[in-house]
C-alpha cells in the first residue's frame, strides 16, 4: 500500500488542478455524456456541439445551450470545488484548468481559471465574435427540450452564440498556451473528474508528467498508472479533496 499524503501536496511548489466534468457531478450538473436527459434526450450531444449545427438550427442548439446555463445558475459549487478554493490558500502558487464551461470553481472562490473549452457565461456573436454585450434573462427559465431564439449582436445583428469550444474549433489559443506552461511548469498536478477522452485537453496531464511532475487522478473508476510519481484515488472528488486537506490519507493500491 503506498499513501498519498496532504503533506505531498503542500510540499509542491506549484500545484496544478486540471478538472473535467466530474468535479461539478455533485453540484447536480450533468456530465457532457448525460447532459441529454428528458426532453433533450432524443438529441447526440456532439452533433448539438458544432458550428453546423447552429448554423442548420439555431435556436435548437441555443436552447440547450440556455437551459444547460439555467442548470448552472440552480447550483452551488460542492465541496470538490471548496477545497480546490482552499488549497489555493495552503501552496505558494495554484493554477486550475478546467474543460468545464460553468463557473463553480469561480463562484467556490478559485480565481484566473483557465477555461480550454469556454464557458456559459461569455456568449459572443456568431458573425462578428463580439461579445455579447446585452444581459441574458437568467429569470426566463428555459423550458427543457424547447429552442429558443437567440438574442442578436448590437453591432452587426448576428446571431448570439453561446461562448463555448464546439467540437472541429480550436481552443482559445491564450487559454491554451497559459494551460501548457502551467502544466510545463508544475510540479504536482491534481487530474479530477475527466475521463480523458477529448483532445488536446487530456495532454496536460502527460505534459506535467514528462517534465517529472507528480500526477494524482481523481475518479470514480481508478486510472491506470506509472511509476512513482502517479497515483490514483478512487472515489468522488467532494469527498477524496475535502479528505486531502483534512489530512486524511488516502491510502490505495497503485
Ligand atoms: N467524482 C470524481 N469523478 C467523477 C465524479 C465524481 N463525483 N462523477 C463523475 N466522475 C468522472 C467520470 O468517471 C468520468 O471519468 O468524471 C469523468 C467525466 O467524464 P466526461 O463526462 O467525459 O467529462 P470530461 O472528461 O470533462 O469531458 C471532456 O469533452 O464532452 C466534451 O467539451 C466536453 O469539456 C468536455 C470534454
Amino acid at each position: 500500500m503506498i499513501e498519498f499524503q496532504l503533506q505531498t501536496l503542500l510540499e509542491a511548489r506549484h500545484v496544478v488542478v486540471f478538472t473535467g466534468a466530474g468535479v461539478s457531478a455533485e453540484s447536480g450538473i450533468p456530465t457532457f455524456r448525460d447532459a441529454l436527459t428528458g426532453l433533450w434526450s432524443r438529441f447526440d450531444p456532439a452533433a448539438l456541439a458544432t458550428p453546423e449545427a447552429f448554423r442548420k438550427d439555431p435556436a435548437l442548439v441555443w436552447g440547450w445551450y440556455e437551459w444547460r446555463r439555467s442548470k448552472v445558475l440552480a447550483a452551488s459549487p460542492n465541496a470538490a470545488h471548496l477545497a480546490i478554493a482552499e488549497l489555493a490558500r495552503r501552496v505558494p502558487k495554484l493554477t486550475v484548468i478546467t474543460q468545464n464551461v460553468d463557473d463553480l470553481h469561480e463562484r467556490a472562490g478559485s480565481r484566473d481559471v483557465i477555461h480550454l473549452h469556454g464557458s456559459l457565461h461569455a456568449p459572443r456573436c456568431f458573425a462578428c465574435t463580439r461579445p455579447y454585450a446585452g444581459s441574458l434573462d437568467p429569470l426566463n427559465e428555459p423550458e427543457e427540450g424547447r429552442s429558443l431564439e437567440p438574442p442578436r449582436c448590437h453591432r452587426c445583428n448576428g446571431k448570439i452564440r453561446p461562448g463555448v469550444v464546439w467540437f472541429g474549433e480550436s481552443l482559445p489559443a491564450q487559454a491554451w498556451r497559459e494551460a501548457m506552461a502551467a502544466a510545463e511548469d508544475c510540479d504536482l498536478l491534481l487530474s479530477i473528474g475527466t475521463s480523458g477522452l477529448v483532445q488536446p485537453a487530456a495532454q496536460i496531464p502527460r505534459m506535467a508528467r514528462a517534465r517529472g511532475a507528480t500526477v494524482v487522478h481523481v475518479n470514480l473508476q481508478p486510472e491506470s498508472v506509472e511509476g512513482d510519481n502517479e497515483f490514483s484515488l478512487v472515489g468522488r472528488a467532494a469527498e477524496i479533496l475535502p479528505g486531502l486537506l483534512g489530512g486524511g490519507e488516502k491510502k490505495y493500491c497503485e
